[in-house]
């Protein structure tokens, strides 16, 4: 089949090429991001291949279905940036990657952690500047801490796994609590008995309309002095407002952000040759208790593998006999 693949980096199409090399689809790779200007670059395309900082609106949604595009297919978990409802209208199935490698997420979820709790990051400058000095880097053993785990799924539970071998008490919070998680040492919760009492608090549920701005100044306010909080998930589960607030008050300890609610524009571009435009994101990275990373989670070896042979089964599926694997509802 024919597929516009959208929003294209050299990794993509490194390990794209590779999973098509039995399937023999026709991939146009194109460097621009899917949006109302570029959707009819689609040309005769049957399948669009887009990524999380695409736009999948429904100005966009019907554009392609007007030029004869039968499949939407995300290289991604995440859906929360394609209007459904107004896929749905236009009969245009949508499918995903729904799990990689929760590993990739949660391992770099305590990396955050691990490098903020102890400096390593300023550690890093300091001796390639000569500067062997170790104050201001005393960090905390994670050993008897308590750790609130938001959302236990794949990825949440990952991190729990994690989190136990490091001898951490875990209390965790999700709608739906897996006897899974139980197994792996997790204590189901409240929020507000997360919020009060964890060291660490980690979100690893999804965007919808109850999780935004579910970290926000009430929640804050309620957490432990000098909390540290770790965000692998979506960038508007956190109001960055309230937590740059929460910081100059010296509440909140340590943040590992991983995301952040205006990603779109800025993250997986080279925008250093002109500064940082958003005030917001430029006043978290000035403080040195904050780490950010432009949503590199899934960013391994084994996830890109797993990300472009399920992409690439979705579209061999569903030109087999127009049946629809791994569907997006
Ligand atoms: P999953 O679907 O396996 O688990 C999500 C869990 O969140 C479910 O157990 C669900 O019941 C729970 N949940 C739903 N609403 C909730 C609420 N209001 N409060 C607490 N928990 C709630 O998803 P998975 O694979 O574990 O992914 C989790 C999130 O990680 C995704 O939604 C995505 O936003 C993010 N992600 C980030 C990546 C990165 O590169 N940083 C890559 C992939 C996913």
């Amino acid at each position: 089949m024919k597929i516009a693949f959208y929003n294209t980096k050299q990794y993509d199409q490194e390990y794209f090429d590779k999973a098509n090399q039995k399937s023999g689809h026709e991939i146009h790779y194109l460097s621009c991001h899917l949006n109302k200007e570029t959707a009819s670059l689609v040309q005769d395309a049957k399948v669009v291949c887009a990524f999380i900082n695409d736009t999948l609106d429904a100005d966009v949604l019907t554009t392609l279905k007007d030029k004869g595009v039968e499949l939407i297919a995300l290289r991604s978990a995440g859906f929360n940036h394609v209007d459904l409802p107004s896929a749905k209208r236009l009969n245009l199935p949508v499918v995903r990657v729904p799990a990689y490698s929760p590993y990739s997420i949660a391992e770099h979820a305590v990396g955050l952690l691990l490098c903020l709790n102890r400096g390593i990051h300023r550690a890093f400058n300091r001796t390639r500047e000569g500067d062997f000095s170790i104050s201001n880097l005393m960090g905390f053993d994670l050993h008897n801490k308590t750790i609130g785990v938001i959302g236990t799924g794949k990825i949440g539970q990952a991190f729990v796994k994690i989190m136990n071998g490091f001898g951490c008490e875990i209390l965790a919070y999700d709608p739906f609590p897996s006897d899974d998680c139980t197994k792996l040492g997790a204590r189901y919760v409240s929020l507000e008995e997360i919020y009060t009492q964890a060291n660490v608090v980690s979100l690893h549920c999804p965007l919808t309309p109850e999780t935004h701005h579910l970290i926000n100044e009430a929640a804050l306010e309620k957490m432990q002095d000098g909390v540290s909080i770790i965000n692998t998930s979506r960038g508007k589960l956190v109001d960055s407002k309230a937590m740059i607030h929460a910081l100059k008050k010296g509440k909140v300890g340590l943040i590992g952000l991983d995301v952040y609610e205006e990603e779109e524009t800025l993250f997986f571009e080279d925008l250093s040759a002109r500064g940082i435009q958003d005030d917001v994101l430029a006043r978290l990275t000035s403080f040195p208790n904050v780490i950010i990373t432009s949503h590199q989670g899934f960013f391994t070896h084994e996830a890109m593998l797993n990300i472009a042979e399920t992409t690439i089964a979705n579209i061999n599926q569903f030109e087999l006999d127009g049946s629809i694997q791994n569907n997006v509802t």
